[in-house]
């Protein structure tokens, strides 16, 4: 460690070599003003200056190195975006200004007209709304398939495939899909494999290691974990990375600097935030399918879970995230939603708090009812992001919904 010194410093990386994702978490991204501040300093600026004319012109000239206005560099981001690409094990991480401008950028950057993207059905569904509605207009066409679905994948791939892009596990339902087995069908076509790793975060699964090109994240969920900003981050090699970088300097989905300390500092609870939402995710799906007012529960975690040993061998943890149906439709999971007291009810998810949503009417609304049907998003589906309070509470106020069922 370096004392008394006037510069601001990068505190060096190849100092963490080797080292855990949990250290990552904590010392990875770390720059220090000559103040010798403990804590990340944050720079809320939109501009730089410069020592004279000259100077301004080698900076915009690219002649020399540092920052110019906030829409192209700025350090607070930097440290976010040092600190994520050293978690996800990738050369460069871009940050953006939300999960969807994460997922826009990446697309506007890596693709062109006449390309056609491959892409899981159950994904979150404006990203669905991103492809369908809005990538389409500008020629790129995107087929649906669901995420298990190995044989759809493979003949769903055409000459023009330059994407493939899966959340995994999905949102809602837990669907995981095998990371490796895509990226090779995705390279044997000249494609890349991006993946939304928004459920899992770098803590229990890093898809670069599995052969994915892109890794995109909404640091709106479990990267800030206390739901306070909106942000998102690309990570991936320097060479697809600079262009994702290009597009966001042009286009100017950029992330805030105030946002991205929120994300860098969350950054440092992550690993135990993650481990404490697994196993308190764990222990209600367990209890949640003792209940006789359950149809099923999705949970990657369980033995019976038709993903269960991909999971456990691609994954170092099963994630914070279920869903479960009750017997009946729309009536009886809004009034389960509705008789609870203390969890959340929101549209967010990734919160030390827990929440619960009706993904049907919330989340996936906007889908089509074949869209929302294919994809298993039925009316008595209820997803809860499980957080961290004692798990015997959680399920004190969720048999409050159990109740209103019996009582119905
Ligand atoms: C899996 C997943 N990806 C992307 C997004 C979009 O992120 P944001 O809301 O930060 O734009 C979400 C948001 O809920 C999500 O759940």
């Amino acid at each position: 460690m370096t004392f008394r010194r006037e510069e601001t410093v990068w505190i060096p990386e190849s100092d963490l070599e080797g080292m855990s994702v949990d250290t990552l978490a904590v010392r990875a991204g770390q720059m220090r003003t000559g103040e010798l501040e403990h804590s990340d300093p944050i720079y809320p600026t939109s501009s730089f200056v410069y020592g004279s004319a000259a100077q301004a012109a080698a900076r915009f000239g690219g002649d020399e190195p540092g920052n110019i206005y906030s829409r192209f560099t700025n350090p607070t981001v930097q440290s976010f975006e040092r600190r994520m690409a050293a978690m996800e094990g990738g050369e460069r991480a871009v940050a953006t200004a939300s999960g969807m401008a994460a997922i826009l950028s990446t697309c506007m950057a890596l693709l062109k007209s006449g390309d056609h993207v491959v892409c899981s059905r159950g994904v979150f569904g404006t990203t669905n709304v991103l492809f369908q509605k809005y990538l389409a207009k500008f020629g790129v066409e995107t087929s649906f398939v669901s995420l298990t679905d190995d044989e759809g994948w493979r003949s769903a791939v055409g000459e023009n495939t330059r994407m493939l892009f899966i959340e995994t596990p999905s949102n809602p339902l837990c669907e995981v899909a095998d990371i490796r087995a895509l990226a090779d069908l995705a390279h044997s076509h000249e494609a890349l494999l991006v993946v939304d790793n928004c459920f899992c975060t770098p803590v229990l699964q890093r898809p670069l290691e599995h052969g994915a090109d892109v890794v995109i994240h909404s640091a709106t969920k479990y990267l800030d974990g206390q739901g306070r900003c909106v942000g998102g981050v690309v990570v991936g090699p320097e060479k697809l990375m600079e262009e994702v970088y290009g597009f966001l300097r042009s286009a100017g989905p950029t992330l805030s600097p105030f946002n991205a300390w929120v994300f860098h500092k969350g950054l440092e609870t992550l690993p135990i935030r993650m481990r404490a939402h697994c196993e308190n995710a764990l222990e209600l799906a367990q209890w949640l399918q003792q209940q006789p007012e359950v149809e099923t529960v999705f949970y990657a975690g369980l033995p019976e879970h038709p993903q269960h040993e991909l999971a456990k061998h691609q994954q170092s943890g099963f994630g914070g995230v279920l869903s479960f149906r009750v017997e009946g439709g729309r009536e009886e999971a809004w009034s389960f939603i509705d008789a609870t007291r203390m969890v959340s009810i929101t549209a967010n998810l990734g919160d030390v708090k827990t929440t619960i949503t009706h993904p049907a009417t919330t989340t996936h609304g906007r889908l089509s009812p074949e869209d929302k049907s294919a994809a298993g998003i039925t009316e008595n589906l209820i997803r809860i992001s499980v957080g961290v309070e004692a798990v015997e509470d959680l399920k004190t106020d969720l048999a409050r919904g159990f109740q209103a069922l019996q009582n119905q």
